[in-house]
C-alpha cells in the first residue's frame, strides 16, 4: 500500500468513525428520541404498531384524580370519563410524577398543570401537556 493510499484510508476510516458518534448524538438528542406515546412511529394507529395497549384497569384510577403510567398521565373526572396527557414535562422533559387536587406536578422545577385541561398553572412550563388519546373498554384504559 503506498504512502496516498494508507493516508486516504485513514481518513476515510476516520471519517466514518465521525459520522457513527454524530448519529449516535444527534439520535440521543433529537426530539424523536423523546417523543411522547401516541406521538408517529409509537402507538395505536401510527402505522405499524401492534394496536391499542391497556394502561390501567379503570378501578386504579381515582375520581377527580389521576395515575401516571406508560408515559400517560389518565385522568378520571368525578364519574367514569376518563382523558389523558403525555406525562412528559413540556419544561425539559422530566416526567411529572404526581396527580393531586386538580393537578398535576413536575418534579423537576416546580411545573403544574391543570389535570382537566393539561394548561399550565405554575410554570417555568409555557405550554400545556400534549393531550393523547384514550378509551375505556371493559372497566380497562387503553391507548387509541
Ligand atoms: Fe418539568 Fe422543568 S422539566 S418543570
Amino acid at each position: 500500500m503506498s504512502e496516498v493510499t494508507r493516508r486516504s484510508a485513514v481518513t476515510a476510516a476516520a471519517a466514518a468513525v465521525a459520522g457513527v458518534v454524530v448519529g449516535i448524538v444527534y439520535g440521543r438528542n433529537s426530539d424523536a428520541a423523546k417523543a411522547p406515546p401516541g406521538a408517529a412511529g409509537y402507538g395505536y394507529g401510527s402505522g405499524g404498531s401492534a394496536g391499542p395497549k391497556k394502561l390501567t384497569a379503570l378501578a386504579n384510577v381515582p375520581a377527580d384524580g389521576g395515575v401516571i403510567t406508560q408515559g400517560y398521565v389518565v385522568v378520571r373526572d368525578a364519574g367514569d370519563a376518563v382523558h389523558a396527557f403525555s406525562s412528559v414535562c413540556t419544561h425539559l422533559s422530566c416526567d411529572v410524577n404526581r396527580v393531586a387536587d386538580g393537578k398535576i406536578f413536575c418534579p423537576c422545577h416546580g411545573s403544574v398543570f391543570d389535570a382537566q385541561t393539561g394548561t399550565v398553572v405554575q410554570g417555568p412550563a409555557g405550554s400545556p401537556l400534549p393531550k393523547l388519546p384514550v378509551t375505556v373498554k371493559n372497566g380497562d384504559v387503553f391507548t387509541a
